[in-house]
């Protein structure tokens, strides 16, 4: 009993030793790459991430070629190391990428990605799949209200948030450091990925970037949070 509660002790340890250790790293050590099994690992969090109904409703994008990266430099305010005079994560990050965000053609109820993603995927048989078309459609137009192409696609977005949040715990987990990136502009970025990356952007949409690598530095300031006691209330 003592060994199991010594054992639970030590890697709730670890675990709060991660968030601790995790901080949104502005510049990362250039001359650090992350060795490729532990992005691996890293996206395999991020995959293996629960979604709503199973619908897997992102996509992951790495970009690790430089000029391609480049392309996002100048409405990417966020990542571009404007708030600190370095070249930011968008040119130190050992990985840098891109989760992007199903939108109304690819997860409205019945859409063609759904049916494929159902049988192929989730290999279920046709009449399960009828149910799952019904009892989708249902919480999307009744139960949430999800119908236009913004709420759908903001749906998904909040899907490809678990997935950040599960692959920057795995790489805190392992030293790694990251920074999820919402500082850029939506209708540029937009753009960029229709014209250079061959993303079809009325099926997918960004949602977050992302950063990993190895801290240049440590952290400006200190980690703030509310209180456990503002922030949680029991009843
Ligand atoms: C969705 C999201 C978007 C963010 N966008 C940016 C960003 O564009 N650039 C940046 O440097 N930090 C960004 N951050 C980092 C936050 O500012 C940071 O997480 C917050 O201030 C708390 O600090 P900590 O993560 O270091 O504990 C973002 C965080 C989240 C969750």
């Amino acid at each position: 009993m003592n060994a199991i509660t010594d054992v639970t002790r030590d890697i709730q340890a670890q675990i709060l030793d991660a968030f601790n250790f995790r901080h949104a790293t502005k510049v990362f050590d250039p001359t650090r790459r992350i060795d490729d099994s532990a992005f691996e690992t890293i996206l395999e969090a991020g995959r293996l991430s629960p979604t709503s109904f199973g619908h897997e409703p992102f996509r992951v994008l790495v970009i690790q070629t430089p000029e391609k990266r480049e392309l996002f430099r100048e409405f990417s305010w966020g990542a571009n190391g404007m708030m600190n005079g370095s070249s930011g994560q968008l040119g130190t990050a050992s990985h840098f990428g891109i989760i992007l965000a199903g939108t109304a053609r690819t997860m409205a109820a019945g859409s063609e990605y759904l049916q494929n993603h159902y049988r192929t995927v989730k290999q279920l048989p046709d009449e399960v799949i009828e149910g799952f078309n019904g009892a989708y459609g249902k919480f999307q137009t009744v139960d949430h209200g999800i119908t236009t192409d913004r709420e759908i696609t903001d749906w998904s977005g909040k899907q490809a948030y678990i997935v950040l949040a599960n692959m920057m715990t795995a790489g805190a987990l392992m030293g790694i450091d990251s920074c999820p990136i919402e500082g850029f502009d939506m209708g540029r970025t937009v753009e960029t990925l229709e014209n250079h990356f061959g993303i079809d952007t009325t099926r997918w949409k960004p949602a977050v970037m992302f950063a990993f690598g190895y801290r240049a530095r440590e952290p400006e300031f200190p980690k703030t949070r509310r209180t456990m006691e503002d922030t949680v209330t029991w009843f």
